[in-house]
């Protein structure tokens, strides 16, 4: 009798998804509608970073996406701490489950976590909303997203401009996915059912937003602007000037807190032209922004919205990650600077053309089809074996870097099927463009891996 081993390789894939916050719920619920849809088998994880109810169990409900399979339950608490808790969480939960791809979303605690456990338990990690970068090192999340990003092996990237960011990191143009950003399939997908919907949140009809002119909808609660009295307070005497607007802010929790400690917040309360209110839910909140003439916001999901709905927005902060947004004419960074607050949102009132052109640009973001882009591609890798994380067979000497100057018609991929090659980084003069597989390169300087 013959004896053999038998491996057992399933052919239904899992797909773990883990996420901790409001925007992750958000932006990843069109990818998990799309892996249901699929029939593909998946768990949610939720760290439980934000557990009340207006921060996260409100948007599994406006999204309809099933309720997370575990919740780890890691609460508030310093950044070393919560990321820690979530490890230790989420390592119980792939060793059981042992999903053969994880993916994280953005650049949250739970994507440091969830990618760094991930990658040691040598299960292939999806970042979602990748190659985004601000290159300042004091905001959390550029920490997070850089490490998320050195632990990932697909790259689901919202625009060519973040693609290049991480080339010039040097990671592989072979694993990265130009998709757009999720948030559009979901503002796209919700926002008529919102506008059917009316109203749901009782202190929202009340105001009448409807009936309202001049909707400016603030929302912050960034570490640097919230934590630091200088820049919050700057930011509140704007708002005490603003009284030709209506000021709808929902308020974080995090800036209720804040806020309320600096003795700041019932005097910013008791402004008749600013209306606080709790965080709403998303088909309010779609509505709301669609309703606005601006929005002020520190919010990276916000920022993207806005030009995605057609509303110029003003960014308190001095630099951004999204930056298309600013390029595109739909987005100004005004940081925490009073004059620079109040100047902007004159300008968006009082001069037509101006407030126009920013309504006008071009969303960067994609057609609303990331989610379906992104779960084709991992089906793929999947189907072709590529989620296996193994130690390469070739030891690395074999490649060797070159240049190229270019002189032919010749695509990306019919140069590298020539040379067996991987092209890296294509510059068109002095520009930098992302070598997608049909670019003719003629003329354009390029390096390249090729194998001797
Ligand atoms: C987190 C993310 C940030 C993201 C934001 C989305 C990190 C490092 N930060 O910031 O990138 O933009 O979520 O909103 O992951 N709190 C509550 N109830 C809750 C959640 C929080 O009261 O349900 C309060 C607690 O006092 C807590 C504070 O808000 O200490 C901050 O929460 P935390 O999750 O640490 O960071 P966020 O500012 O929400
Ligand atoms: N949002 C919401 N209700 C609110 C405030 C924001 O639904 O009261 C949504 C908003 O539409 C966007 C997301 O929350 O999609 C942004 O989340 P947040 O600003 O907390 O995080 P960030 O995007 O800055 O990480």
């Amino acid at each position: 009798m013959l004896f053999f081993t038998k491996y057992y390789i399933s052919d239904i894939m899992k797909i773990a998804t883990i996420l901790g916050t409001r925007p992750e719920i958000i932006k990843m619920a069109p990818i998990i509608d799309e892996i249901s849809k699929r029939g593909i088998d998946q768990i949610i994880l939720h760290t439980g970073q934000h557990y009340d109810k207006e921060m996260s169990d409100n948007f599994f409900r406006d999204l309809e996406i099933p309720s997370p399979n575990y919740n780890i339950h890691v609460g508030s608490g310093t950044h070393g701490k919560q990321t820690g808790l979530m490890m230790k969480g989420i390592e119980e939960v792939l060793l059981e489950e042992k999903p053969d791809i994880v993916l994280v979303q953005g650049d949250t605690n739970a994507v440091l976590a969830g990618a760094l456990v991930a990658a040691k338990l040598h299960i292939a990690v999806g970042h979602v909303e990748a190659g985004l970068r601000s290159f300042d090192m004091t905001m959390p999340e550029e920490v997070n997203r850089r490490v998320a990003d050195v632990c990932s092996t697909m790259y689901f990237i919202p625009t060519e401009e973040s693609a290049i960011n991480l080339l010039a990191e040097g990671f592989s143009r072979k694993n990265m996915f130009i998709t757009g950003n999720t948030v559009v399939d979901a503002c796209f997908r919700h926002l008529e059912i919102a506008k059917k919907k009316g109203f749901q949140e009782k202190e929202l009809s009340e105001l009448d937003i409807g009936n309202m002119d001049n909707i400016l909808t603030l929302t912050m609660h960034r570490a640097e602007n919230v934590d630091d009295k200088k820049r919050v307070t700057n930011i509140i005497e704007a708002l005490k000037e603003l009284e030709y607007m209506n000021i709808i802010f929902p308020i974080h929790p995090r800036t209720k807190n804040t806020l309320q400690n600096f003795g700041l917040f019932d005097e910013l309360n008791d402004l008749d032209h600013v209306h606080i209110i709790k965080p709403i839910g998303y088909l309010d909140f779609l509505q709301l922004t669609s309703l606005s003439t601006l929005i002020l916001t520190d919010s990276g999901g916000l920022q993207e919205e806005a030009i995605t709905l057609n509303v110029p927005a003003l960014t308190l902060r001095y630099n951004t990650e999204r930056p298309e947004t600013v390029t595109a004419g739909g987005n100004i960074l005004v940081g925490a600077d009073k004059g620079a607050i109040l100047g902007n949102v004159e300008k968006i009132m009082k001069d037509d053309e101006f407030a126009e052109k920013m309504r006008n640009a071009k969303n960067p973001y994609g057609l609303g089809d990331a989610a379906k882009l992104t779960v084709d591609a991992i089906e793929k890798y999947y189907n072709e074996g590529l989620l296996n994380i193994a130690a390469p067979e070739d030891i690395m000497t074999l490649f060797t870097r070159k240049m190229a100057q270019i002189d032919e018609d010749i695509t990306v991929s019919e140069f590298e099927d020539k040379k067996n090659a991987l092209v890296h980084m294509a510059f068109d003069g002095e520009k930098m463009v992302f070598p997608k597989d049909n670019l003719n390169m003629k003329g354009m300087m390029i390096t390249y891996d090729a194998r001797e």
